[in-house]
């Protein structure tokens, strides 16, 4: 077809992403791909339970497969995700009894895990979610960022420090190798103030501690705002943690965008258009910002293999073509004025 690429209109912006899974890099889908964006992210391939569901057997031909296919279309490849309490094996930090393991043991499985996986991967990827989700949705004393994060079995073997920890050995793995790659914390409903306030402490005080001891080093290179809104997300709430993530000095990519505004797999004309709106005014904000922005990465291709494929969310309708949100995208002013 020929619409103007996404990315061409942002190539002095930032990365235009999308996740993807091995079908999507085959045939019309890889077109679309390769059109539009240029980077993308595993959205499941990369994950714990993906490469390590057993302790010390490593599963990387699937994801090395994808990352290979990935480069060779011409695609950068971002990685995701080293530690999180979803799709991660229970041997991991759980004792065969559902106890929490030691400190020692969890830190272990931890850190190899880790190591193994960005030694696999190397500098094929841009960059890692090293830590995904640690934080409370909501919490009431935000300021307080350890008593604001969840009580995960990561938490609840290794301490509040495991979030530290973890950038740690992913940092050490970084400098052994000479690898210029970026290491984020990445997490979902940024735009609720006080979660964005607690996950700028928790980078605040890890980063100036780490600053102090290696001549202004941050540990924490960026932050990634997921982005799974609906239509009664506020921009502007988007726009002050944005800014407030941005003053962190660390660099911020919005990693997992989509907008749900349908149920079914049913959307209004009406629900099209209030979609297009907020994603216009949405990468109004991110073009303001695109100096502290590497990349934006949708969450899914199109509307029907969406993970909340229900609602809707995304820029291309089931058959592939472009919604409304597609020219929010390409002209936001023009979307927002007419
Ligand atoms: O692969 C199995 C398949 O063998 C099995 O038959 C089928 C039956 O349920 O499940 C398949 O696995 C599913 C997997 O997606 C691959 O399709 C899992 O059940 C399902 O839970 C998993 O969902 C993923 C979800 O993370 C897991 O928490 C979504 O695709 C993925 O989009 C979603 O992505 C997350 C990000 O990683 C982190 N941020 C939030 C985001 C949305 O939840």
């Amino acid at each position: 077809t020929d619409l103007t690429p996404i990315k061409d209109v942002y190539q002095n912006d930032f990365l235009i992403g999308n996740a993807v899974s091995a079908a999507d890099l085959q045939g019309s889908r890889l077109d679309l791909l390769k059109l539009h964006h240029n980077v993308v992210t595993a959205e499941n391939a990369m994950k714990p339970g993906s490469l390590q569901a057993e302790k010390g057997v490593f599963t990387f031909d699937a994801a090395n497969a994808l990352v290979n296919e990935a480069l060779a279309n011409g695609l950068q490849m971002y990685g995701h995700v080293l530690v999180w309490h979803q799709q991660s094996p229970d041997w991991m930090n759980l004792a065969a009894d559902g106890t929490p393991l030691s400190r020692e043991e969890a830190l272990t499985n931890m850190q190899t895990h880790i190591q193994t996986v960005m030694e696999n991967f190397g500098d094929k990827v841009i960059g890692w979610d090293v830590v995904n989700e640690a934080m409370n949705d909501n919490p009431p004393n935000p300021t307080n960022w350890k008593a604001s994060l969840r009580q995960s079995n990561w938490y609840k073997s290794i301490g509040a420090d495991y979030v530290e920890q973890a950038f740690l050995a992913a940092k050490e793995v970084v400098k052994q190798n000479g690898w210029d790659i970026k290491l984020y914390y990445n997490d979902y409903n940024t735009d609720n103030q006080n979660k964005a306030e607690a996950i700028y402490q928790m980078v605040k005080d890890i980063n100036d501690r780490y600053a102090a001891n290696n001549n202004g080093d941050l540990l924490i290179d960026g932050i990634g705002m997921q982005g799974h809104y609906n239509l009664n997300t506020n921009p502007d709430n988007v726009d002050s943690s944005l800014e407030k993530f941005i003053s962190l000095g660390v660099e911020v990519s919005v990693s997992e965008l989509d907008i749900q505004a349908g149920s079914n797999g049913v959307q209004t004309e009406e629900e099209k258009i209030a979609q297009g709106y907020l994603y216009a005014q949405l990468f109004n904000i991110y073009k303001e910002h695109a100096d502290n922005i590497a990349r934006v990465t949708f969450w899914g291709l199109n509307d029907a293999n969406s993970w909340r494929a229900s609602a809707s969310p995304l820029v291309f309708d089931k058959d592939l073509q472009a919604k409304p949100a597609y020219d929010a995208i390409i002209d936001p002013e023009a979307f927002i004025t007419d």
